[in-house]
Formats: structure tokens, sequence, C-alpha cells
């Protein structure tokens, strides 16, 4: 299939420097290797540094490019910092930042302790404030010419969804810093966009999701109008063209990729799509016979 694929030309990437938190695992390894095969240098970030090590000696064997790994708690500002100043010790500059980083559970809310819903809270939003305030002071300290912050929301960001509120909440917090800062900071080069993917399954955030059988009784593909769940070249090549100089004209700009499944859920009479055709002829002819 053709969205299995690498879609950008080789090269695209060549000798930038893009940080990737949450990059060790799931959608931000998958992400961080096609960086690497267009040609950029990639630091990788996570709480486990073992994880990342061996993360490290996988994507730069599949790839041939250099991967950095920092651990790093996202919540915490000093962590953040000194990821930025490794990468500049390593690389002399940073081109580009991904937050990816996520944390996630599903519940109840009212079965939420206060340091439940913060500790969501605080990864992604948080996080993702710290590295953007961060990388973005120095981008802007520094007067280069031109960066790239990319967001991972959801599609529920502005939806909400019932039963992951903190990650909503948050989510919906960093789409708005992304389309503020599309504004704010584009004076300085600094271009901000999001992406909001759907069902993309990986081993980890899949299984802690839906444990147990729940990933069979709420098959995720039969909620997607295209009939499946993504594939993660596809997730990675939307990435790599928002990170890349091709869509240099996009800032502050959300692209869904969830195969319509979000809009699924918001059509009023989407409902219909369960009714076969017979009974479609039936329901014309009373239709019909209604306005005679
Ligand atoms: C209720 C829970 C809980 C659960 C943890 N807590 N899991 N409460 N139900 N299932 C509570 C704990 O009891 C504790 O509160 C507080 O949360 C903090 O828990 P810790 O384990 O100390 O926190 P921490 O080690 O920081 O773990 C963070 C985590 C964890 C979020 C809880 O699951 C994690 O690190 N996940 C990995 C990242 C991840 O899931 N990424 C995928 C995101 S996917 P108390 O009060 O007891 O101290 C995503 C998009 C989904 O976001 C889109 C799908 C289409």
């Amino acid at each position: 299939m053709m969205y299995q694929k690498p879609m950008l030309k080789e090269g695209s990437l060549k000798d930038q420097v893009i940080v990737v938190t949450g990059g060790g695992s799931g959608l931000g390894k998958a992400m961080s290797t096609y960086f690497l095969e267009l040609g950029a240098h990639v630091v990788i970030t996570s709480r486990n540094f073992e994880k990342l090590e061996r993360a490290k000696i996988e994507l730069e064997q599949k790839t041939g490019g250099k991967v950095l790994p920092v651990q790093c708690d996202v919540r915490n500002y000093a962590e953040v910092e000194a990821v930025l100043a490794a990468t500049l010790k390593e690389f002399g500059k940073v081109d580009g930042l991904l937050n990816n980083a996520a944390g996630n559970f599903i519940s109840p809310t009212e079965r939420l302790s206060a340091n439940a819903f913060d500790t969501v809270i605080d990864i992604v939003l948080k996080g993702s404030k710290n590295c953007t305030l961060a990388f973005g002071k120095h981008w802007i300290d520094y007067k280069q010419p031109k960066s790239t912050i990319l967001n991972i929301v959801t599609t529920y960001a502005w939806t909400g969804s019932a039963y992951v509120v903190p990650s909503a909440t948050a989510k919906a917090g960093v789409l708005a810093m992304t389309r503020s800062l599309a504004v704010e900071w584009a004076k300085y080069g600094i271009r901000t966009n999001a992406i909001a993917p759907g069902p993309f399954p990986t081993e980890g955030a899949w299984d802690r999701l839906l444990p147990g059988d729940l990933k069979d009784k709420f098959d995720m593909k039969n909620k997607v109008p295209v009939g499946r769940v993504g594939e993660h070249q596809e997730l990675a090549n939307l990435a790599a063209y928002l990170m890349s100089d091709f869509s240099a004209y996009i800032n502050g700009e959300v692209i869904t990729i969830d195969g319509g499944e979000w809009l699924k859920g918001a059509g009023e009479f989407n409902m219909l799509e369960d009714v076969p055709k017979e009974m479609w002829d039936m329901l014309e002819a009373m239709i019909r016979s209604k306005k005679k």
C-alpha cells in the first residue's frame, strides 16, 4: 500500500536537529525513525534511560543516523533545559521540537485522585509548555532564522471525551497554545503546528488504554469510516512534512489523521450508515408518500 511507504524525497531533513519527547517508544520512535531516514539528527527523551539507550542502538543501526538519548521528565523545567543544553553541546544547534510525550489512562473522572488528574495534565500540558518555552526562548535569543514546533494532540482536543478527561483537558490546552504561538512567534521564524491522530495502535499506550479484552470488545477500526486503524509510517510521513521546509507556509494548523473517525461520531445522522439498501428503498417510499 502506498500509505505504508516513505513519502518525502531523500535528504528532506538533511542536517536538521530535531528533539522528540517520548521518542524512545511507540509513535515517537516511529516518527524519529523517519526523521533519521530523511537525514536528520534526532534527540530522543524519556523518563526511562534504558529504554532510550536500546532505542538509540536500534534506530542508528536501522537508519545510519545519529541519535542522542537524554533522560528527561518533561514535567521538570530544569530537566527540559538540560535537554536543550545537551542538544546544543552535541550538535551545535536545534531546528525542531516534537512535543510527543504524553500520559493517559481511561477512568471515570470521579474515581481519579487530584494527583492522578494532575499527573496527566502535568505530562501533557505542562510538559509541552516546558519544552515549548525553553526551546522558543533559545530560538528567539539566538535569532535563529527558522525553527519548528510540532505538537501531538488528539481528535478529542476540540470535542472533549468522556473517560479521558485529564487528557482531553490538557490536549485542548496544547491546541490553544499551538494556535496562539503560531501567530505570536511567527515573527521569530518559529512555525507552530499540530497533528491530531486517531487510532494508531502501539504496544505500550494501546495496551494501557484498552487493557485485557477491551481491545476486542471496542475494536477501534469499526469506528473509522475508512475501515482500518492508522499505519505508523503515514503518521511519520505527515510529521516529517510538517517538520520540513516543504510545509513552510503552514503555520497554526492542526491536521487530523484519523480516517474520518471523529466526524463519524459527530454527524447527527451518521448512525444511518447501518441501514441496508433494501431498507433505504422502503424508507424512500415512506418519505415520498408522506410528502403527497
Ligand atoms: C486511576 C491512576 C491510574 C488509573 C495511575 N493513577 N494510573 N488513577 N486509574 N489507571 C494515579 C495514581 O494512583 C497516582 O495517584 C497518580 O495517578 C500518578 O500515578 P503514578 O503511577 O505515580 O504516575 P506516573 O508514574 O507519572 O505515571 C504516569 C501515567 C502512566 C500517565 C499514570 O500511565 C504513564 O506513564 N503512561 C505512559 C505514557 C502513555 O500512556 N502515553 C500514551 C498516551 S496516548 P495517587 O493519588 O494514588 O498518588 C494519548 C492519546 C490517546 O494520550 C488517543 C487515542 C486515540
